[in-house]
This record gives structure tokens, sequence and C-alpha cells, in this order.
């Protein structure tokens, strides 16, 4: 049995256990109550459901033997659903909130599906973001609600596992992808530093190193990296920094520059 302290190698940083070792508290400690629902300005958009996104959402709620118990936990998916329920004064109407989370492990996906509190709010689908047929899924799920976008998008914990898997230019086409298809991108980068730890995790375990990981130009300062990406390329521009978690990650919000809401 994997010992719940040590990460293991993931491919695709679809650890089993991600939860014992990076609590999903770590980031929404970040994100005071109601701030993000202001930053998005839903009360300007009129009354349809707030439409959002989780890319690579792990198990987003997890059931398991935890000492001889049936657990279930409630993961970042979760934590972030029940986030974008809770408005800054109590005298704002909750609004309806309905999640697609994804993930390009089937199995992660069972276990949340296993696990789902909301099943009539927050769907789990196993897919891979990028595979062109992905958009399918999305656009349906829009389709569902007669929206042509999701309110935003979550990239928490995401950019590294694509860009070693699919190298620069992938980084930039999973950005360019999303930023159509979002208001607003909260991203969480990994630093550089994850990187290498995932490639010695990798080759101690003699496994092959991941394809990109020698060849990268866009390194270094991954953050702003990330911020140029976005800025330049994605014409979307940086809203709100949320600030550094414990593990020195940052959370930031994005908006679509052509999403036409009043400023
Ligand atoms: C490190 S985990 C982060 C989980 C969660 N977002 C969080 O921050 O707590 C990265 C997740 O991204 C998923 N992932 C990686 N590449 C993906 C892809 N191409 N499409 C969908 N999910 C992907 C992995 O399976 C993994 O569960």
């Amino acid at each position: 049995m994997a010992d719940l302290e040590d990460p293991g190698a993931a491919p695709y940083g679809n650890f089993p256990n991600y939860y014992t070792f990076h609590p999903p508290e770590n980031r929404l400690s970040l994100l005071p109550p109601g701030h993000l629902l202001e930053l998005l300005n839903r009360h300007e958009k009129g009354e349809g459901p707030l439409l959002a996104l989780d890319v690579g959402c792990n198990t987003g709620v997890s059931g398991g033997i935890i000492r001889g118990c049936f657990m279930i936990t409630h993961e970042l998916s979760i934590g972030l659903y029940n986030h974008l329920l809770q408005p800054k004064g109590s005298s704002e109407a909750l609004p309806d909130v309905h999640f697609l989370c994804c993930d390009i492990d089937p199995d992660l996906i069972t276990r949340a599906k296993t696990g789902n509190p909301f099943p009539d709010s927050i769907t789990f689908s196993s897919l891979d973001i990028m595979d062109p047929s992905s958009l399918d899924i999305l656009q349906k799920f829009l389709e569902k609600f007669g929206q042509a976008r999701f309110d935003v998008g979550f990239c928490m914990s995401i950019t590294m596992w694509i860009h070693l898997n699919h190298g620069d230019h992938g980084l930039v086409d999973f950005l360019k992808k999303l930023t159509p298809l979002c208001d607003y991108l909260l991203v969480e980068p990994q630093p550089w530093k994850c990187y290498r730890s995932a490639a010695r995790r990798l080759r101690k375990l003699g496994r092959q190193d991941f394809d990109h990981f020698h060849t990268l130009a866009i390194r270094g300062d991954m953050t702003e990296e990330i911020v140029t990406i976005l800025t330049r390329h994605c014409n979307s521009q940086l809203v709100h920094r949320f600030g550094n978690t414990s593990w020195d990650r940052s959370l930031l919000l994005f908006k679509n520059r052509s999403t036409k809401l009043p400023s």
C-alpha cells in the first residue's frame, strides 16, 4: 500500500492520495468568503446559473478506508463549489451553481462519482482536456444551460502536468483553448522547483523521463510565465492575485478581455 506521505510518481499528476499531502484548505483559505463571487461580476449578468469548469479535478471528493472506517472527504472541487455558494452578505440570494469537473484518470472520476454529495449540481466527467474531442463534452454541458461560456474555469495545480506531457506548445494551447470557454480563469501554477521534483520522482522509480522536461524553453518563474501567456497570447487580463499558499503557489484570477461585462 502506498505511503500516505509519499506522493509516488504519477505521469499526469493523477495521484490517488493527492489530498493527504496537498489539503484543499491551503488554497481555499486564500479566498475570502464572497470575494471570488464578487470579482466574477455575477450580478451584472442577470439570472442564469453560475457555471464552473474544474479542469484536472482529481477525485474532487473521495471515499476510502482510513484506519478501518469508510470515510468520505470533500476535496477541492467540493470546496470550490461550497465557496461559490457563500455570498459576502447574508442578504444576498444564493447563486444557482453548477460544476463540470473533469480529469484524465477514469479511476479518480469513478471515486469522485461514488462520493458526490451534490449530483444535481456537480457533474464529474473523465476526459483528456488536450484531446480535441473534449470540446464536445464541454459544449454539451454549456448547451444544457443555454450558455455560451463557463463563468469561471479552475486550473488548479494542473499547468505543470500539461507542460511536462505536451511541451511549451501544449501549455500555450491549453490556455488558448480554455480562455474563450470561460469568462474568468482561476489558475494555480506550479513553481519550477515542482517540475524538478516530479522528474526526480519518476527517475527514482526507474520510469522514463517526461518527454519534454529537458527541452522546455518556458521555465523559471512559472507564475510570471503563465501571466505572460495569458495576457499576451490569450486575450486575458490579470484581475486579481489571491496571494501564495504555504506551498508557495499563487492563485491568479484572469478575465477574458472579450467577455462583455460592464467595467
Ligand atoms: C496535481 S492534480 C491537481 C488536482 C486538483 N486540481 C487540485 O488542485 O487539488 C492534477 C490533476 O490533473 C489531471 N490531469 C492531468 N492532465 C490532464 C489532462 N490532460 N486532462 C484532464 N486532466 C488532467 C490529473 O489526472 C490530476 O488529477
